[in-house]
């Protein structure tokens, strides 16, 4: 398979950390290290920040995303932000099912897949996180489960909306917990959702998809996961907030 058929995407996931002055500052030091990037740079901020990362990022070729939005356009849902309200700022990407929601916060594959369509009708390119708990690899289940996941949260999504969907397989197991999966691993299930891709679409489709490994991707370990020919970018979450190491990571990116 080949690997230049698609683009590589580092995106950092602040989670909640960082206010805008910090936002400011973080993303100061990060530009001028990943200026030259040969892949795509990505910071999801919360929501309280996406203004200042905006006017902090603007020129650069750093794109700035959110880490959730509804599926409604508007209308009475405390504390929920719109995904036409992210446009609408310059907002480019958003982080779509990530675990800390579906744990946390009662994310279903169900309002997975009802945030993305809503996602994509706005224009946003979606960043779709699915992944297994350790138990679930324990039992064995992993790819069944990623597959599903995969597929309802596309469901309704069109061919030619592909080009601003990836996806980010990120066991849960792994994320914020140092421990990584190891190449092996990431790039087995990332190769079997690549599979679904071209199940559900088609070959040439699957090909251009890029999927991302996200959990505990840091500086040291990025060019090894990175070299897997199924893993073509990261979502990072405690190395993205820092600059050295971020740039780390993209510089193994842009390797790749
Ligand atoms: P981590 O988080 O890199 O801190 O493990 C990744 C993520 O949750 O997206």
């Amino acid at each position: 398979m080949n690997k230049q058929l698609r683009k590589a995407v580092i995106a950092g996931n602040w989670k909640m950390n960082k206010n805008p002055e910090e936002t400011k500052t973080l993303l100061n030091e990060v530009l001028p290290l990943v200026k030259d990037a040969d892949c795509e740079v990505v910071a999801c901020v919360p929501f309280i920040d996406l203004m200042a990362a905006l006017d902090a990022a603007k020129g650069s070729n750093v794109k700035i995303g959110a880490q959730n939005c509804h599926w409604e356009k508007n209308g009475a849902f405390t504390g929920e932000i719109a995904a036409p309200m992210l446009t609408a700022v310059g907002v480019t990407h958003v982080i779509i099912g990530h675990s800390e929601r579906r744990t946390y916060f009662g994310e279903t594959d169900e309002t997975v897949n009802k945030r993305v369509r809503a996602a994509l009708d706005a224009g946003l390119t979606v960043i779709l996180c699915v992944g297994e708990a350790l138990e679930q690899r324990e039992q064995g289940i992993t790819e069944e489960l990623v597959a599903l996941q995969t597929k309802i949260a596309l469901q309704g999504v069109k061919e030619y909306e592909l080009s601003r969907v990836i996806i980010a397989y990120e066991p849960i197991w792994a994320i914020g917990t140092g421990r990584t999966a190891t190449s092996e691993q990431a790039g087995e299930v990332c190769g079997a959702i690549r599979g679904v891709i071209a199940r559900l679409y088609n070959q040439k489709a699957a090909d251009a998809f890029t999927i991302q490994y996200g959990g505990s991707m840091n500086a040291k370990n990025a060019a090894e996961l990175l070299a897997q020919p199924d893993v073509d970018g990261g979502l990072i979450g405690g190395a993205s907030l820092k600059a050295a190491d971020f740039a780390e990571i993209v510089r193994a990116a842009s390797q790749g």
